[in-house]
């Protein structure tokens, strides 16, 4: 088989969409603010059996992520293109549902001597949840240093779930390269769930099948931004297709290089990109700026591979010339202040999203 495909083996011949929709996302811009999982929430996941659903949720890092563990369950794969063996979640590794004693702190008039406390349907105290590494620190103490790692199914060009599943329920659109499942022809298998490696895929138990992120294909067929893109406040999700030379995903993609895709060596060749975290500067016991990172670039490697110190240094290199007054262009594409009818021509038809940009 030929090692470092770019595209599906069909037939013994490589295969690409005609064209293939993907996201950036600028993590030095990402609030933690989950209003893009909210988005998608209340837009999609809505039904009986999709209560824990987070098809887009964000993960803070160092931590384990959800499912918790997720980067060690396998699937994916192999340099040869062979399947790598993964597992399925449990139902712990996404965390028992949990919700907060409002009632008692703002409405019984307890304020004073009793806090916030998870609850869980169990009764028991909460062991891990959609949120656990944000609500309770990832890393080691003392973690000095987090930063917020969007997550979803990545649209991959040769998608695990798709080779994956046995009833042919999986497709890759010729399009705009949008993974879907058919929900008429999925029996539940969940082949799809372990093979896939970024374990985006959830296992509905009322419906007897598996649901994903479905990249807001019937707004995009209307001209309108995915919920998640439209609702960032951040502005720190870029959507559009690849081949646009015009538009963000190409520049920061391919003209720049520095979207990097998230653990490429499982070799789904994901369409979702990320522009790494710079460290914010440190400051020594005497209060002196160290050039010591505060975010280890191992562990950046070992998310984005061994090009994240030539990116970095891009990066830093642009924000010098900034801060000199001397122009940046990538900076220009990267910062400036956009609204998805900027990013993505043609997505303009949005009446939410040209009344807000008046
Ligand atoms: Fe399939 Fe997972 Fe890739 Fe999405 S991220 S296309 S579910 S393998
Ligand atoms: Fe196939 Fe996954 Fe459904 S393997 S049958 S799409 S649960």
């Amino acid at each position: 088989m030929a090692k470092n495909l770019t595209g599906r083996l069909i037939d013994g011949k490589l295969h690409r969409p005609k064209r293939q929709l993907a996201m950036v996302f600028d993590l030095n811009k990402c609030l933690g603010c989950h209003t893009c999982a909210i988005a998608c929430k209340t837009q999609w996941t809505r039904e009986e059996g999709q209560q824990d659903m987070w098809w887009t949720l964000v993960n803070t890092l160092p931590g384990e992520g959800s499912p918790k563990g997720w980067e060690q369950m396998g699937g994916g794969f192999d340099a040869q293109n062979a399947a790598r063996a993964g597992r399925i979640p449990r139902k712990t590794d996404y965390g028992e549902h949990m919700d907060f004693n409002h009632d008692e702190v703002f409405k019984e008039g307890k304020a004073q001597t009793v806090h916030f406390h998870p609850k869980t349907p169990s009764g028991k105290p909460p062991a891990w949840g959609a949120n656990w590494d944000e609500d309770h620190g990832g890393g080691e103490y003392p973690n000095s240093y987090y930063f917020y790692l969007p997550r979803l199914c990545n649209h991959c060009t040769h998608p695990a779930c798709l080779e994956a599943c046995p009833r042919g329920a999986i497709s890759k659109r010729e399009k705009d390269g949008i993974v879907l499942i058919n929900e008429k022809r999925c029996k539940g298998y969940r082949f799809c769930v372990e093979a896939c490696p970024y374990k985006r895929i959830y296992f509905n138990p009322l419906q007897d099948l598996s649901q994903k992120c479905i990249f807001c294909f019937p707004r995009v067929e209307k001209g309108v931004a995915p919920a998640c893109v439209r609702q960032c406040p951040g502005r720190m999700r870029f959507f559009g297709y690849l081949d646009d030379q015009d538009g963000p995903i190409h520049q920061l993609v391919e003209k720049w290089k520095i979207a990097l895709p998230l653990h490429a060596e499982y070799h789904t060749q994901p369409n979702v990109y990320y522009v790494p975290p710079l460290s914010p500067p440190k400051v020594d016991a005497a209060g002196n700026l160290t050039d010591e990172p505060r975010i280890p670039i191992e562990y950046l490697r070992s998310l984005f591979g061994p090009r994240v110190d030539e990116v970095l240094a891009t990066l830093q290199r642009e924000m010098d010339r900034k801060a000199r007054g001397e122009k940046s262009e990538l900076l220009d594409a990267l910062i400036v202040y956009r609204w998805p009818e900027d990013i993505f021509p043609g997505f303009g038809k949005d009446p939410l999203t040209l009344e807000r940009a008046k």
